[in-house]
């Protein structure tokens, strides 16, 4: 009969699809060509069956619900390798292999500032200096009053510190930890104190609205000028000894200088410098402790005297590795820490 031969090439051909399908789009194409319900090969058989006499309808249907199951089972038993085969594939794609030698290992650095920080504390630890710590979050007393800066000056604007609550500012410089360490000790006193420090300063070359410093305090009996300028120099002589570029001329030591200036908390009080690439360049602050925090903090200002320091720990960075922009510490940027 016509229809039999029909379908044993239908069900023929499309085996033949369902086994060549290499993809599981292949495979839904190669059954939809059959199954589809108004193209469908299998479909359009289906209408034939007008044409079947009646007495022989029952066994023509049965063999076409025959056929269609082994199709379908084939489609089944196909759609079932070309899945794990992609999944096999995607495994492939991600797999290990462990006879590779290993990739390097990027070792991490000390941080330039953290280097500086280092080497400050190392030379000033030979000097017999111990190293303290305060908070970052300072009370106006602590940050301001207690160092002689009185209620009008500009630091004690908002536009210049950061305040986080009434009375309470984030510290603006690491002075403040001499009070505390005064307060809690008798003279001798000699410690240095880094830390970080926050501004309301906008970001530039030379600028960052956090950075850090180092607060140095000298307090005893006998403690003179001649002290802070012999302890001073030699801390910088040390700090820039590898430095090529500090040198004055040719290869003499590293020249400093102190010029006059005026802080709240000493007295008399000084700018240092030192001769950097053709010019002066300031570090920081100093000068002898006023006898008035002396007083703030219970010491007898006629018994002891002392000196006082502080410096940005960025500024030393950028002499000691010759970096003329600082927000360069901070971008974290491979490329320029893995230079240190
Ligand atoms: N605290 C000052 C500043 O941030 C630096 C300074 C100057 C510290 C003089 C001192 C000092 O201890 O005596 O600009």
């Amino acid at each position: 009969m016509e229809i039999e031969l029909q379908l044993q090439n239908l069900e023929a051909r499309t085996l033949e699809a369902i086994a060549a399908a290499a993809e599981l789009s292949a495979l839904e194409a190669a059954r939809l060509a059959v199954f589809n319900k108004t193209s469908g090969s299998l479909t359009l058989l289906l209408r034939g069956m007008k044409s079947v006499p009646a007495e022989q309808r029952p066994r023509v249907g049965a063999l076409v619900n025959e056929a269609r199951d082994r199709i379908e089972a084939a489609v089944a038993a196909r759609r079932q390798v070309l899945a794990g085969q992609a999944q096999q594939a995607a495994l492939q794609a991600e797999a290990i292999d462990v006879t590779l030698p290993a990739p390097p290992l990027a070792l991490g650095r000390r941080h330039p500032i953290m280097a500086t920080w280092d080497d400050i504390v190392r030379i000033f630890s030979n000097l017999g200096y111990a190293v303290v710590d305060g908070p970052e979050v300072e009370t106006e007393y602590y940050n301001f009053d207690a160092l002689g800066i009185d209620p009008d000056h500009p630091a004690r604007d908002e536009r210049d510190s950061l305040f986080v609550g009434s009375n309470l500012v984030m510290r603006t410089e690491t002075s403040a930890v001499q009070i505390r360490v005064m307060e809690g000790r008798e003279p001798p006193v000699q410690v240095i104190a880094p830390g970080r420090v926050y501004r309301r300063d906008d970001v530039d070359r030379t600028h960052s609205a956090i950075f850090h410093q180092v607060e140095g305090l000298y307090v005893a009996e006998g403690v003179s000028f001649g002290d802070l300028k012999g302890t001073l120099s030699t801390f910088l002589q040390q700090l820039f000894d590898s430095v090529p570029h500090s040198a004055g001329s040719g290869n003499s030591a590293l020249q400093t200088r102190f010029r006059p200036h005026f802080f709240p908390f000493t007295e008399p009080s000084a700018e240092f410098d030192v001769w950097f690439n053709g010019r002066w360049l300031e570090l920081g602050g100093c000068g002898m402790v006023h006898p008035k925090v002396l007083e703030n903090v219970g010491y007898d200002p006629e018994k002891y005297t002392g000196f006082a320091f502080g410096f940005g720990i960025e500024r030393m960075a950028m002499i000691k590795f010759n970096i003329d922009d600082l927000r360069l510490f901070y971008d974290n940027d491979w490329r320029f820490l893995s230079q240190f």
